[in-house]
């Protein structure tokens, strides 16, 4: 099946590893050009790189997204580069770093909602500006299945999750009519370089067996029985954006082998 996204301008945010980095990988394999962006230009280049070097067109756009003026001027850059931007994906998020709410300060709600909730809004209105023009445009964000049934030690993160998917929903209805849709695919645990440290340091803090046996009771949640790979996810993000997903829109898409099922 054609995908229809040769020669379409795709912007990752947060794509320099990880699950961002394999979205942006999996849409150069279906010859779509791909604006990288991280707030680590280092991450950020050498995605970029990667994908140039498979014989794709990419470029870096380094920014920190949180801040509304430095997402205005990533899509500029875009822009002078790419003709369009035809998909969006705010990819971009931390969590909580399995700090209980009430060992939380200000500071860390302020980075997990303002990388996760506040910047995907301010990458939603930058670009949707350019979509509405262009009279088309789909928008994906990632958010999680901790946000749709909220999770303890992520009560930040699970609100931003849960914010991303109401406003992507609300957005969906606005900008429908404008002949953009606006998606969300929601993952859960995935193998990716954060989680794979965030288990090290369990190992560190309470030893190897005792780890383990956490590990076990956690992948009882997954009817799958295993974690998913960062492409499993990237790849159902380039379905969304296909033109096998052109009628879809204001959804919320579990990849987390069964974890979620509503
Ligand atoms: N890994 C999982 O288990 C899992 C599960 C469910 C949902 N998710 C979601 O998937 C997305 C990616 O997760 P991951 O595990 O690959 O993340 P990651 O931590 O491995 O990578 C995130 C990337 O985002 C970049 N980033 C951080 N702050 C930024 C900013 N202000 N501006 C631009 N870039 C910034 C980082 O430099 C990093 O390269 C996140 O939204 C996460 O919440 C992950």
């Amino acid at each position: 099946m054609d995908l229809g996204l040769e020669n379409r301008t795709v912007l990752v945010t947060g794509a320099g590893q990880g699950i961002g980095r394999a979205i942006a990988l999996a849409f150069a394999r279906e010859k779509a050009r791909v604006a990288v962006n991280d707030v680590s230009a280092e991450r950020a280049e050498a995605v970029a790189g990667e994908i140039v070097g498979t014989g794709a067109e990419a470029l870096a756009c380094p920014a920190d997204i949180t801040r509304y003026e430095a997402v205005q001027d990533m899509v500029r850059v875009v822009l002078e580069r790419f003709p369009t931007i035809d998909v969006l994906v705010n990819n971009a998020g931390v969590g909580d770093q399995g700090k209980l709410f009430l060992d939380q300060r200000p500071s860390d709600w302020e980075r997990v909602l303002g990388i996760g909730l506040m910047g995907a809004i301010h990458c939603n209105h930058a670009v949707a500006e350019y979509m509405v023009a262009q009279g088309r445009g789909k928008i994906i964000s990632i958010a999680s299945d901790a946000g749709r049934v909220g999770e303890p030690r992520m009560t930040v993160y699970s609100a931003s999750k849960a914010g991303i998917i109401g406003h992507s929903k609300a957005l969906a209805k606005e900008l429908g009519p404008r002949g953009i849709t606006v998606n969300v695919v929601s993952p859960g645990a995935t193998e990716t370089e954060t989680t794979l440290a965030r288990r090290k340091d369990r190992e560190r803090a309470m030893g190897e067996e005792k780890a383990r046996d956490l590990l076990q009771k956690m992948l009882k949640a997954y009817p799958l029985r295993r974690f998913a790979l960062p492409e499993e996810i990237a790849d159902m993000v380039v379905l969304v954006a296909s033109r096998a997903a052109d009628y879809m829109t204001g959804q919320v898409i579990s990849v987390s082998g069964g974890y979620c099922t509503a």
